[in-house]
C-alpha cells in the first residue's frame, strides 16, 4: 500500500502558488549575487521578499535550521547556513535553495549562480553546473503515470555516466514528496535501478534535486554547525532542484522560471 498522496485539483492550485513565489524569489536572487556580498545578505533579501509576497520561509527554524534560505557555495553540497563571514568572490559558484510556504503549501526549488558572471568560472566548472542541470532535466523527462520512482535515479545515473567526466552523484540527500508538508513520501533517490520503487500516478507532487560532485559522491557533515554538508574531497558540487507534478501524460515543472 502506497503512502504517497494524490493531490486534489484544489491542492495543486495552492501548491502552484507557493512554487511560483519560490521561483520569483530565485530569479530575483540572480540580480543580487555579486562579488563582495555575503550570504547573510542573500538571507535578508530572501526573507524580506518571501514576506512581501505573502509567504513564509520554510527553512527558518525547520528542525532548528536558523535561516530563511540555504546558501551553498563551491564545495558545499547543501544546507549551507547564510553568514556574514561567507563573502562571495568572482569565480565562485553558489547554490541558493528556497522553500516558501503559502496558504499551507510548500514550493521548493534551487538554482546555481556564477558569482561575477558565468565567464569568471573555468570551463570545467561551467560544465559541472550545466551537467547538473541537464541531469535534472533528464530525470524530469521520464516522469509520467506508470513510471517507477527508481527510473528517476536510473535516468540521472545514465546521463551522468555518459559524460566525459568522473562525477559523483550524492547519495545521502534525496528529493522528496511535497505538498502541505515540506518532506513527505516518497524519498526520491538520484541513483537507482529502472523499474524499481513505487509507481507514479497523476496528481503526485515531489522534488528532484540531484547534487553532482566534481569528485567523490561522499560527503561530510560539519561538526561545527551540524548542517553544512561538504564534499569529502573538497571538490566542487552543483545542484538544481524543481518541484514537479505528475500530469495525465507526463510532468509539469511547478517551479519553472
Ligand atoms: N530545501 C531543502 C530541500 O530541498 C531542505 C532544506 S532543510 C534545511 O529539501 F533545514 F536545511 F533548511
Ligand atoms: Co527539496
Ligand atoms: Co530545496
Amino acid at each position: 500500500m502506497s503512502k504517497i498522496k494524490i493531490k486534489t485539483p484544489e491542492e495543486i492550485e495552492l501548491l502552484k502558488a507557493a512554487c511560483k513565489i519560490t521561483s520569483q524569489i530565485l530569479t530575483a536572487v540572480g540580480d543580487i549575487v555579486k562579488p563582495g556580498i555575503n550570504t547573510e545578505d542573500i538571507n535578508t533579501f530572501v526573507h524580506k521578499m518571501t514576506l512581501d509576497l505573502g509567504a513564509t520561509p520554510a527553512t527558518l527554524n525547520y528542525k532548528g535550521f536558523p535561516k530563511s534560505v540555504c546558501t551553498s557555495p563551491n564545495e558545499v553540497v547543501c544546507h549551507g547556513i547564510p553568514s556574514k563571514s561567507v563573502i562571495l568572490k568572482e569565480g565562485d559558484i553558489l547554490n541558493v535553495d528556497v522553500t516558501s510556504i503559502k496558504d499551507g503549501f510548500f514550493g521548493d526549488s534551487s538554482r546555481m549562480y556564477f558569482v561575477g558572471g558565468r565567464e569568471t568560472a573555468s570551463k570545467e566548472v561551467q560544465t559541472l553546473v550545466d551537467v547538473a542541470k541537464q541531469s535534472l532535466n533528464a530525470a524530469i523527462k521520464i516522469v509520467k503515470p506508470g513510471a517507477k520512482f527508481g527510473d528517476i535515479g536510473a535516468a540521472i545515473e545514465k546521463y551522468i555516466s555518459k559524460q566525459d567526466h568522473r562525477y559523483g552523484i550524492v547519495r545521502e540527500y534525496t528529493g522528496h514528496g511535497i505538498g502541505s508538508s515540506f518532506h513527505e513520501p516518497p524519498q526520491v533517490l538520484h541513483v537507482g535501478k529502472k523499474g524499481t520503487g513505487p509507481t507514479m500516478r497523476s496528481g503526485m507532487t515531489f522534488t528532484i534535486e540531484p547534487m553532482i560532485n566534481m569528485g567523490t559522491w561522499r560527503t561530510v557533515l560539519s561538526k561545527i554547525d551540524e548542517w553544512t554538508v561538504r564534499t569529502l574531497d573538497g571538490k566542487l558540487s552543483a545542484q538544481w532542484e524543481h518541484t514537479v507534478l505528475v500530469t495525465r501524460d507526463g510532468a509539469e515543472i511547478l517551479t519553472e522560471y
